[in-house]
């Protein structure tokens, strides 16, 4: 377990008690440069220990099993990892053992495909919103509505057909091209490189009938132009990366620092292209339960059916947590009770501006 103790915001809170000079400055530099809560605590190490310490033993939930493999994880595995814009990081439990990272690759590849054709390709191919349903519905591609004025589709890169078709935009002449692109850009989230757990690969593979149905209903429809095979073939194979916690924490936090991973301060994703990234993540990375968890966090995230989930507080931290019991929405439930602890202990939430 790696543990850093120093403080953030500290320092500009014990200077603010000396004069109300020094508190505009040390404000504005907070707002400007520093990672830490604007109205929070500032002992990060003791913030994430105590939410380890208070989840610790919650077992509700149960793990996956449509996809045989995720029924096998120790439904004890508990990991949390956060990590600053400043690169330290802080983390409990569990952040060595790898799940797969499902559903939280549809985030990492669509920054790819907005990185590499803009934001409207995202936009205009498959839409930025919420569904309504649940991340594998077909009735979903049945009943999608066009948004008016713009002919652009009420879907998204986030739920499996949005997903699928955004895997299939990443270009590249080969499959094995397609492939390098998307685990490089993993990769260079992550800060070190990522391989894909074969188990989870060829268990998805076997039982992925549903996705081949996506996969060709969405070529049908005309959001995918080719081989609907490879792009769903290629999906499976992001959803099977492994990742411990402290991979997921350092890619949420390269989104949080601008698209700069933090740790290895290599630039992955121009700033300009994050906000479109984190607007989607807010708007459906929790699927059906995507309004419910902002309204108590404020933060853009993204869950995965192998029981990760990351989240992103802008200019401040990533904070990821593994733990595979899911709720009924699909959703980790660990994750989202020991995210929403330590994000609200560090007055993470972005919506929420202090009065001056
Ligand atoms: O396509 C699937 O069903 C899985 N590979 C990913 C689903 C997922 O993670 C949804 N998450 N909440």
């Amino acid at each position: 377990m790696k543990s850093n103790n120093s403080f953030i915001i500290g320092p500009c809170f014990k200077a603010a008690a000396l004069s109300l000079g020094l508190l505009v400055a040390s404000l504005s530099l907070a707002q400007t440069s520093k990672p830490a809560a604007a109205s929070g605590k500032s002992d990060l190490q003791g913030v994430v220990n105590a939410a380890y310490t208070k989840f610790k033993d919650d077992s509700e939930g149960k793990n996956a099993d449509y996809i045989p493999a995720l029924a096998k994880v120790d439904p004890k595995l508990f990991g949390i990892a956060l990590v600053t814009v400043d690169g330290k990081v802080y983390t409990a439990g569990d952040i060595k053992t790898e799940v797969s990272i499902q559903s939280i690759s549809k985030v990492f590849t669509m920054a790819q495909v907005i990185q590499e054709q803009g934001p409207e390709s995202i936009e205009k191919q498959i839409g930025v919103d919420a569904t309504g349903a649940r991340f594998n519905s077909i009735i979903a591609v049945e009943a999608v509505k066009t948004v008016v004025g713009t002919g652009a589709p009420e879907m998204n890169a986030l739920v499996n057909p949005g997903a699928i078709s955004a895997t299939s935009m990443v270009k590249g002449a080969s499959a094995d091209e397609v492939w390098k692109k998307i685990s490089d850009t993993y990769n260079d989230y992550a800060g070190r490189p990522l391989t894909v757990l074969q188990d989870v690969y060829k268990s998805e593979s076997d039982t992925n009938q549903r996705n081949q149905a996506i996969g060709a209903l969405m070529l049908a429809y005309g959001y995918i132009k080719d081989n609907w095979q490879q792009a769903v073939d290629l999906y499976t194979r992001q959803c099977s990366v492994g990742v411990n916690a402290k991979d997921l924490a350092t890619m949420a936090a390269t989104l949080a620092n601008g698209g700069k991973n933090p740790v290895t301060g290599r630039r992955v994703i121009d700033e300009a292209k994050v906000p479109p990234v984190l607007a989607v993540m807010a708007t459906a990375g929790l699927y059906d339960d995507s309004g419910k968890w902002l309204y108590h966090t404020g933060l853009p995230a993204k869950s995965g059916v192998g029981g990760g989930i990351i989240a992103v507080s802008p200019g401040k931290f990533g904070i990821a947590v593994v733990s595979p019991p899911l709720d009924d929405a699909g959703n980790s439930v660990r994750a989202q009770r020991a995210i929403t602890a330590i994000s609200n202990d560090l007055g993470g939430n972005p919506l929420a501006a202090k009065t001056k």
